[in-house]
């Protein structure tokens, strides 16, 4: 069996040869390309689990071949050593900041590179095992969430009938009691399925329903479905719409649900007496949507850890309201299945503004690499 398989790219026949020869002596299986260009798409092709790549070559050269290799997420997890004649300290920086893992130079003693070749073979064994892990979670987490819904939702049913004295009129205490498990199941419910679409979503198994929408009619509808609250809590809900809005090529439940999140934060993390404000404007090829809250705000320290699953970085809600930390990890995702980002600016006190855009055109096969360089914004 072989020990893994390696991807030599250089644009000196000489060395591919060498290093192709040492490597399957000691029972690699080697593959080579002339350039950058090739080695992209080698590596594309065959997925290996190494790449040992020269750095100066002509085209593309071994930094934009990292870079690229790097910003795929097929591709991310390719060990990368860079291989180069320069042994200089800003050059090797330049090298790990485009992402590489490994650096040699030239002339390189061959054992040395075997036994660099051999140890980087154990840390992407490792990665394998890890993202296998990874996935039995993921699905141990659906099964499990999936069956806790189906007694829940049986449980929900039966106090439905209780609520609305189908089963015969309840005194107060018992309609407290009622209310209570009714409030602590839905709670539990919209855990599970939060739980749910987050698995799916990373298991890459939503597909988005597209289909021509005004996000007018998206909001709108969430100004309906919140106008009880608003009242409730004394919170002014109102909305923005900038001139000639286009209409966009969305899934318009999933795009109901991520403004759903952030609307929910706003009330939320909003005391009484506030407001609210529901905005969208064009901006070139996108649409933005905005919730602007003046409500408690986000400490500046909280504000990286926003997006991240379970992160509940920031202020609890002033009013006892409980959450689980999923929605706006939820809301990141879909927006970046769409081919749009989503970011917050926010002062401590004085509210917040959670904006995510869309493409009017609807989501087109970006590069993973475009896919890469938004979500830092909301990482
Ligand atoms: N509009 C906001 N104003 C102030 N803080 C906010 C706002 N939106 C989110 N946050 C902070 O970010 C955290 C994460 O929000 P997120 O929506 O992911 O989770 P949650 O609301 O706590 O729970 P869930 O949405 O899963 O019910 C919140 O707990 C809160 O600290
Ligand atoms: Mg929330």
């Amino acid at each position: 069996m072989s020990e893994g398989r390696v991807l030599v790219v250089d644009d000196q026949q000489s060395i591919r040869k060498l290093v192709c020869m040492h490597l399957t002596k000691a029972g690699f299986e080697a593959f080579d390309a002339v350039d950058g260009n090739d080695g992209l798409a080698k590596a594309t092709e065959m997925v290996p689990d190494l790449i040992i790549s020269d750095l100066m070559m002509p085209g593309m050269d071994g930094i934009e071949l990292c870079k690229r290799l790097k910003a795929d997420t097929r591709l991310r997890e390719v060990f990368f050593i860079m291989l180069t004649a320069k042994s200089r300290t800003e050059d090797k920086i330049k090298g790990f900041g485009s992402g590489a893992d490994d650096y040699m130079t030239k002339p390189f003693n061959h054992q040395e590179l075997l036994a660099r070749v051999q140890s980087a073979m154990r840390i992407r064994n490792l990665q394998k095992e890890l993202t296998k892990l990874g996935e039995i979670k993921d699905e141990f987490l659906g099964i499990a969430a999936h069956d806790l819904r189906t007694p829940l939702t049986v449980i929900k049913g039966w106090c439905d009938l209780f609520n609305e004295e189908m089963l015969g009129a309840l005194n107060d205490e018992q309609k407290e009691a009622v209310d209570g498990i009714t409030q602590q199941v839905k709670l539990m419910l919209n855990l599970i399925n939060d739980l749910l679409d987050v698995t799916k979503i990373e298991s890459g198994k939503v597909e988005l329903n597209l289909g021509q929408c005004k996000i007018q009619d998206v909001v709108a509808q969430h100004e309906r479905s919140y106008a009880l609250l608003a009242s409730k809590k004394n919170i002014t809900l109102k909305t923005e719409f900038g001139n000639d809005m286009p209409s966009v090529n969305l899934d318009k439940e999933r795009i109901s649900q991520v403004l759903n999140n952030l609307l929910s934060n706003a009330f939320k993390f909003s005391p009484e007496g506030s407001s609210i404000t529901m905005a969208s404007v064009k901006s070139g090829d996108f649409i933005e949507i905005s919730v602007v809250d003046t409500g408690i705000g986000i400490p500046e320290e909280a504000m990286h850890k926003m997006f991240q699953k379970f992160s509940q970085a920031g202020h609890r809600a002033p009013g006892g309201e409980k959450g689980t930390g999923l929605g706006l990890a939820i809301a990141k995702k879909l927006v970046k299945l769409h081919g749009g980002r989503v970011w917050v600016e926010s002062k401590e006190g004085k509210g917040s503004t959670f904006t995510f855009s869309l493409p009017i055109e609807g989501p087109q096969d970006l590069p993973e690499m475009e896919e890469a360089a938004v979500s830092s914004e909301a990482e």
